[in-house]
């Protein structure tokens, strides 16, 4: 890595996909608060492209619109990762870099990092060190390689320092500054969309979950994509709503898959309130009025555990194990009977109460803003004098 003597190109900050602009949002407004300023340049893959994907999550987290769109779209992970890679070098040759900054784990984050690197940019990567240790997941070699190419490697959570260390970084280039997307849902707590409002406002009767409700969201690949696996999910979930209404917020990739296997009358037999994806405002609402929340996305177990809502998720593993430890989460995998039988125990004893991590505070952003301006501005002046 080179350092370039020049303070006054743009840090870029990519984003991909849905989960990464919690991430990056209170980054972007840190830098700016940083006293100096850090000039950043946001820049959309465009992984993620439809407005309920996109537009809204922005003007929910008053991200500013993405100076540079990529408009990369959907694709296999080897089209994606290829054309990220492709359109984003000419926007470094157009406006320079100081460092980029990448978040998670998306093909996005690996395929900008790739490029930095080999263009000798400082490689800046927010919540590093996670690893489910499952390479069946493409997030998981996302992950690795990402860090891999980082210099400076900020964590959410300890246990990712000797993650890291143990796959051979230097100590010295990880930071453990806590986590962004809890700075997100603080800011944003206070406007976030009641229940009872969003399903009025979707058309739906706000009533069914006047006694509560639990939330669903269920979007990965090894559970949505083949029928022998999402079939049986899809009914333990009926089960649960036997007992409890469950909002759920349908991912387009869970949705075209419940058409595709003929699945969806199986869901409009139980006792569902069906959604289209959700903003980050009514996700908040509907995630911190919930008795209950089912998922097997990533950032939702940080969400509840942020939240104090109990949280049942239907994976084999966790690339975040705090969230067991010390939040509200519990790990179930995808048996039927391990999803009703968790969902039963929250149900009746009202769930894990768990505490706060360390760190999970809402200043995650500034601890990046601070030490990144140290760290920059060290490395120019090195390059100066050498
Ligand atoms: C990606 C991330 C995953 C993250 C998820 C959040 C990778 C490897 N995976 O997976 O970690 O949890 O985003 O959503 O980067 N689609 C639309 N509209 C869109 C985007 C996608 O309809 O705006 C459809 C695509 O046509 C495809 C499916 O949704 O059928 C999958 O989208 P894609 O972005 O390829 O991956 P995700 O599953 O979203």
């Amino acid at each position: 890595m080179t350092v370039s003597a020049s303070s006054s190109a743009p840090v870029i900050c990519v984003v991909g996909a849905r989960p990464n602009y919690m991430k990056v949002a209170p980054i972007i407004r840190a830098c700016a608060a940083h006293q100096p300023p850090i000039p950043t340049l946001l820049v959309h893959t465009g992984q993620h492209y439809d407005p309920a994907m996109k537009d809204r999550l922005f003007a929910d987290l008053d991200l500013p619109e993405p100076d540079v769109n990529l408009a990369v779209g959907s694709g296999s992970h080897a089209v994606q990762t290829a054309e990220v890679m492709k359109r984003f070098e000419p926007v470094i040759d157009e406006h320079g870099a100081r460092a980029v900054l990448v978040v998670g784990d998306v093909n996005s984050t690996l395929a900008c990092a790739l490029v930095a690197s080999k263009r000798h940019i400082p490689v800046v990567h927010v919540e590093s060190g996670l690893r489910s240790n499952d390479r069946r997941m493409p997030e998981e070699i996302n992950r690795i390689l990402t860090d891999q190419l980082s210099d400076i490697l900020y964590t959410t959570e300890r246990s990712a320092h000797d993650n890291l260390v143990r796959e051979g970084i230097a100590a010295e280039r990880v930071v453990f500054v806590g986590n962004v997307m809890i700075d997100s849902l603080r800011a944003s707590l206070p406007k976030a969309v009641p229940a009872a409002d969003l399903l009025a406002a979707a058309g739906l009767d706000a009533g069914r979950i006047a006694g509560g409700y639990g939330v669903v969201t269920l979007h990965r690949p090894s559970n949505v994509d083949d029928a022998d696996t999402l079939g049986p999910i899809i009914d333990a979930l009926k089960q649960v709503s036997a007992s409890l209404p469950l909002v759920f917020a349908l991912h387009p990739r869970t949705r075209n898959n419940l058409e595709r296997f003929g699945m969806l009358d199986r869901v409009e037999q139980g006792n569902f309130l069906l959604l289209p994806p959700q903003g980050y405002l009514e996700m908040l609402g509907l995630m911190s009025g919930a008795r209950l929340v089912l998922t097997d996305s990533g950032g939702i177990q940080e969400e509840t555990t942020a939240l104090g809502v109990p949280c049942v998720t239907i994976r084999e593993n966790t690339e975040r194990p705090i969230t067991v430890e010390q939040g509200t989460n519990t790990l179930v995998g995808i048996d039927p009977e391990a999803i009703t039988v968790a969902a039963r125990e929250v149900l009746g004893t009202g769930g894990k109460a768990g505490r706060i991590p360390e760190f999970w505070d809402g200043h995650a952003a500034e601890r990046i803003a601070a030490h990144l301006h140290g760290w920059l501005a060290a490395a120019e002046a090195h390059a100066t004098k050498a």
